[in-house]
């Protein structure tokens, strides 16, 4: 079996960040998402996989590079525009071949991984098995309606969803997948979408299995997926501190502070993971927070958010909540007279005041 990771696309719903990063590599719990995806699949047994790739595909291939360190052989697989999830399948044959495969989106999370799963497809054989979840909201998903454990149909974002049974970004395909990506047209918005093929399949009276996830999953396409994917992820690790910390500083309940990470005067109370070479002076970071490599953080307060390598935080007199900072952002107080905003920001950034 081989697999398809999906690291192109937009991101648009995680501007400004997307517009210089890909959104795959943002860190969850200091570890890209990206990651988490491909230590899946090869935990699962699968070794040859193969990576879209779009506008961002040189830092992938730098964050990644053959793979070998995951135990894996990467290979890339470039996508000029996103033209869609079945796009994607399509570009892939000549790497895929005839071979089953599953294609797991790169910003999707599944806790506990994939390895039951593809167990589960090379036993019941089917043409196609998807991973469904309930869902409160199943109108911002492709939804599923089952009958006689079977799928037999899917709607893309549906006005009037037939069932609480969203599509998780995990998907199990034989070869029947690649006439079905060729056969459809793309939609009102323009992509060939995933959820059309597989309704080809099953039109085609070829077999579509549903496996309903009971456990954590994420789409992190949103900031606030992004700071929950986080915030579970951090709460499973356990404490383990090899960076330097002082005397004057408290760290409390599961904090990883990587090796050459620095800690005077401060509190950080876990679940938080504080990267290597990062600083953290005079402050307090509070649950859920992951701060990246080379950051610094100076005399402030962070709780639930994620910043990225090489922030300067400094002096910033209430606390920073609910955040995603990107690569090398400053943030700090000017003690200037008149007092003001100085603000150089990326397009479709967001500031909150207080
Ligand atoms: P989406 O989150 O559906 O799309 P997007 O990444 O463009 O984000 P947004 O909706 O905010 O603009 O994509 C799911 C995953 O699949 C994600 O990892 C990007 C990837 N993808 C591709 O690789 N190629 C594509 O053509 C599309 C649509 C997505």
């Amino acid at each position: 079996m081989k697999a398809l990771i999906l690291s192109g696309g937009k991101g648009t719903r995680l501007r400004p960040i997307t517009h210089t990063s890909a959104k795959q590599l943002i860190p969850v719990a200091n570890k890209p998402i990206l990651f988490y995806a491909i230590e899946a699949i090869r935990d699962a047994g699968i070794t040859d996989i193969g990576i879209i790739v779009g506008d961002t595909a040189a830092e992938v291939k730098a964050a990644v590079a053959d793979g070998a360190r995951f135990g894996v052989q990467v290979t890339y697989l470039y996508q000029e525009e996103p033209l869609g999830l079945a796009h994607a399948v399509l570009i892939a044959k000549e790497f895929l071949g005839d071979e089953p495969f599953v294609m797991y989106l790169g910003d999707n999370l599944v806790k506990g991984g994939i390895s039951n799963l593809v167990e589960q497809f090379k036993q019941r054989s089917p043409n196609s098995q998807i991973l469904l979840a309930r869902v409160r909201d199943p109108g911002q998903f492709g939804v599923a309606e089952l009958r006689d454990a079977t799928v037999v149909r899917l709607e893309e974002k549906p006005a009037h969803p037939r069932s609480d049974l969203a599509l998780v970004g995990v998907y199990m395909f034989d070869k029947n997948i690649h006439a079905a990506v060729r056969a459809i047209r793309p939609s009102k918005r323009g992509e060939l979408e995933i959820t059309d093929a597989i309704q080809w399949l099953i039109d085609s009276g070829l077999k579509v299995l549903p496996h309903i996830v009971t456990g954590w999953w994420k789409d992190t396409g949103r900031l606030e997926d992004m700071l929950e994917a986080n915030r579970m992820m951090l709460d499973t690790y356990e404490t383990d501190v090899q960076g330097d910390v002082d005397e004057h500083s408290r760290v409390e309940f599961k904090v990883v502070v990587e090796k050459g990470a620095v800690i005077r005067h401060s509190t950080i109370r876990g679940p938080a993971a504080i990267g290597s070479g990062a600083r953290i002076t005079n402050s307090y970071i509070g649950p859920f927070t992951s701060i990246s490599a080379g950051t610094q953080v100076i005399n402030s307060e962070i709780e639930h958010s994620i910043i990225l390598e090489n922030c300067l935080i400094e002096d910033v007199g209430i606390k920073i909540e609910d955040s995603l900072i990107g690569r090398n952002a400053e943030v700090k107080k000017l003690n200037e007279k008149p007092r003001v905003y100085r603000l150089l920001l990326g397009d479709n950034s967001k500031v909150g005041l207080p």
